[in-house]
């Protein structure tokens, strides 16, 4: 089975945690896309739901596929989240933003009563950092705020090399947010509660990638089958 196969698996369980008349968050990346394309079958065959799209891209997705779409100015909150993730430890917590969309996705996350992650078993981790972190900036004095940052991974006993993130057209990437993106190489995350609130606390730091506490469930798919795991 491909892992393309294993992300729709996972897609299409948590699709059965979707009821009538949810307010849902449409997460992005090629996980969170398999679940927004099952969605729109649904939604065509006369589900009612509406979403919040955390991205231009699922935006534009889910348009597509005929979910209709709100937004967090009118409604109050969301029922559930659904996305991927590029790592998830076993308390849930998360390493998102390898496609760029965190500062959305953690907005529309946060304004959800429940978070479901979706992947495949490949980004289940003992300690998160393989995956580099990625920390949504703002452009102007960007050296002062890397080394803000460095400073920070120094405190928390976390160090590594940071890259800025660069798109396929080899210039800056450009979040939907009109930010760039520093992509930091940690290897192994020390602390990671303690990392991402002093990460925050940093003034040219709009977002950052790490989700601490926002996921409820995961669901993981794996040439083995499915696996569900709660946060306790
Ligand atoms: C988007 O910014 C990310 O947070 C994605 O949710 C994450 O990178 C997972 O993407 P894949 O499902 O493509 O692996």
């Amino acid at each position: 089975m491909n892992m393309d196969e294993l992300k729709r698996q996972a897609a299409a369980r948590a699709l059965e945690h979707v009821r009538d008349g949810m307010k849902l968050g449409l997460g992005t990346g090629s996980t969170a896309r398999h679940f927004v394309d099952l969605l729109g079958e649904k939604v065509r065959a006369g589900l009612n739901v509406v979403g919040v799209p955390t991205s231009e891209a699922t935006r534009i997705q889910a348009e597509q596929c005929g979910v209709p779409l709100t937004t967090l100015d009118d409604v109050d909150r969301l029922d559930l989240t659904v996305d991927g993730a590029d790592e998830i430890d076993a308390a849930l917590n998360l390493i998102k933003g390898g496609g760029g969309a965190l500062l959305r996705e953690k907005i529309v996350a946060t304004a959800s009563d429940r978070m479901i992650v979706i992947a495949d078993d490949t980004k289940w981790v003992d300690v998160l950092g393989r995956f580099p972190l990625p920390v949504e900036v703002i452009p102007f004095g960007l050296a002062a705020t890397q080394r803000a940052m460095a400073a920070v991974f120094a405190q928390t006993g976390n160090s590594g090399h940071m890259v800025l993130r660069k798109g396929k057209d080899g210039h800056v990437f450009v979040t939907d947010g009109g930010h760039c993106i520093v992509d930091a190489h940690l290897g192994q995350i020390t602390d990671a509660p303690l990392l991402a609130g002093l990460l925050t606390a940093i003034p040219g730091v709009v977002e950052h990638g790490l989700f601490i506490g926002l996921a409820n469930l995961a669901v993981l798919a794996g040439a083995q089958g499915i696996r569900v795991i709660e946060r306790r």
